[in-house]
């Protein structure tokens, strides 16, 4: 496997709430190689969202305590000044947020924003930069670049502004980038198009990425490998073809047990088949269950620890080697999956899969 770009390493978030401190973030742990993808999957309130702005320095320090280590190609970013942490998001880091407003400033015009991002991490001239950013924009599917160069935000759809954001963080080819629902309100050609780029991007700079989805499909297509967050903790994790062929824990096996069944017949109005989601609902982070964390939802409740006792994140198996040509067994992906620990946090893996 190459060498991770990003290592997180017992990352802990606890946010002041009205209701208390909230545990949102428990204890999570994994690497981003470099030129990999990492689905980070679960259901809304999974902590998806807040462990990824608590990597970036981006919860106020007076709501949220933040611990652990999140090294970024040899600098920990929770123990960095934050002068310095705003000189590595961009070129170090770059993030998609689900909304583009939120990224986007409403007063400046879009070649402005990607002409000042492009040129505050290089050596470019104000030309040149203008030009780079027209041509990022035609990678994002952005049509006529040149003229929304100089447009408002307001003035382009929420669709197109998402694109704006995309060629922004794409812009500094940064090592890592964080999606969190970035293509989510895009229609499926269009995030074809960016799930291409990504890739290309990958392809040129090695750049590690995060991918929040709750798009299974989404998912299947793109990652490398798959961590599955449930109450704030990685309840599995492993290579794609581990997590979504062989899920070990009740709670993936749940989630993948509500991809819709595309081969089931439509309804006589058109109408496509509910998902089944799983049932209940996920514990606040201001009181989790003692024990195992999916405990009050799990159907299979197999060991008398699983109330009282929180189960460890445990190897049930190891990725088999890559075959001809580094390819895994779906051979969508390069061979680095070929040795990595498939793991899972439950009692019961173990009845159910054989450890390796
Ligand atoms: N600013 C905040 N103040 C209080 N609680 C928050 C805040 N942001 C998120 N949370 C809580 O943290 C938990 C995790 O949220 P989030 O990371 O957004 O989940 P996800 O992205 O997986 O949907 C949720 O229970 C949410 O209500
Ligand atoms: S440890 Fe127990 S409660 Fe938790 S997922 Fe496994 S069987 Fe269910
Ligand atoms: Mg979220």
């Amino acid at each position: 496997m190459t060498a991770p770009v990003l290592e997180v390493e017992d990352l802990r978030v606890r946010l002041r709430t009205p209701r208390g401190p909230a545990d949102v973030v428990n204890g999570l742990s994994y690497t981003v190689g470099a030129g990999e993808t990492v689905a980070v999957v679960g259901e809304s309130g999974s902590g998806k969202s807040v462990s990824v702005l608590a990597l970036l320095g981006l919860l106020p320090a007076r709501v949220a305590t933040v611990t652990g280590r999140a090294v970024l190609q040899g600098e920990d970013l929770l123990t960095m000044p934050p002068q310095r942490l705003r000189q590595v998001r961009g070129p170090g880091a770059g993030m998609v947020f689900q909304d583009p407003m939120t990224s986007l400033n409403p007063v400046l015009t879009i070649g402005r924003q990607l002409v000042e991002g492009i040129r505050a991490h290089g050596d470019v001239s104000k030309q040149a930069a203008r030009g780079r950013a027209a041509e990022l924009l035609r990678e994002v599917g952005l049509p006529d670049p040149e003229r929304a160069l100089d447009r408002y935000p307001h003035e382009l759809s929420g669709g197109m502004r998402q694109r704006v954001v995309i060629a922004i963080a794409l812009s500094n080819s940064p090592s890592l980038l964080i999606a969190d629902e970035a293509t989510t309100a895009l229609d499926v050609t269009v995030q074809a198009q960016i799930i291409d780029l990504v890739e290309k991007l990958q392809d040129e700079h090695g750049t590690g990425v995060i991918w929040i989805t709750h798009d299974l499909g989404v998912v299947a297509g793109i990652a490398d490998r798959v961590l599955v967050m449930y109450g704030g903790r990685c309840v599995e994790d492993g290579t794609v073809d581990d997590v979504l062929e062989r899920p070990a824990h009740p709670y993936t096996r749940g989630l993948l047990g509500s991809l819709p069944d595309l081969a089931a017949p439509v309804g006589p109005d058109g109408e496509v088949p509910e998902l089944t989601a799983v049932p209940g609902l996920p514990p606040p982070p201001t009181d989790l269950p003692p024990g195992c964390v999916f405990w009050p939802r799990c159907p299979v409740r197999a060991d008398p620890r699983c109330e009282t006792e929180q189960p460890p994140l445990a190897v049930v198996s190891r990725a088999a080697a890559a075959g001809p040509g580094g390819a895994t067994a779906s051979g969508a992906h390069a061979g680095d999956g070929a040795g990595l620990p498939h793991r899972a946090a439950t009692w019961c893996a173990e009845e159910e899969v054989p450890r390796g």
